[in-house]
């Protein structure tokens, strides 16, 4: 089988001023191609961490982290972190403004997206009119 992801005695320690703590400890799994894998486990064993350190939005403190292809890999994040201050549309615009990305074919693209997920029509709105579900479909 098509090994893609190979985790080995992943471990994260947070620093804060006061004290560590031990967010993942000696965590192994492998992924193959086609696999539909789940993290279970209580409120504040790691699961977040995990996928954050997968997506190299944060270190991990020790272990082994191989991808044996280079797709580009993201996640859904638990927090949708969209900006108040901005409409849906502008805040789905945000990436491609700080990129300097930003034109023509690229935000017709965004209200197509937008269209397909059911939110055009939320377009001018805030996130704090929409649902849950509708400001996860923004992120
Ligand atoms: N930025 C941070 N700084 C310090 N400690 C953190 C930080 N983020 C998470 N933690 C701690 O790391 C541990 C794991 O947190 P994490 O968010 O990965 O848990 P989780 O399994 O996703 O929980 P939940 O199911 O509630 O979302 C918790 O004890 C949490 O308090
Ligand atoms: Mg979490």
């Amino acid at each position: 089988m098509n090994k893609i992801l190979e985790v080995k005695n992943l471990r994260k320690i947070y620093h804060t001023k006061k004290d560590e703590i031990l967010a993942v400890d000696d965590f192994s799994f492998d992924l193959y191609k086609g696999e539909f894998v789940s993290i279970v486990g209580p409120s504040g064993c790691g699961k977040s961490t995990i996928l954050s350190i997968l997506c190299n939005l944060i270190d991990h403190s020790d272990g082994k982290i191989k991808f044996n292809n280079d797709s580009k890999i993201g996640y859904m994040l638990q927090d949708d972190s969209l900006f108040d201050f901005r409409n849906i549309l502008s805040n789905c615009l945000i990436g491609l403004e700080i990129n300097k990305n930003l034109n023509q074919e690229n935000k017709e693209y965004v209200e197509k997206l937008l269209k397909d997920y059911g939110l055009y029509e939320f377009k001018d709105k805030y996130p704090d009119n929409l649902s849950g579900g509708m400001r996860q479909r923004v992120v």
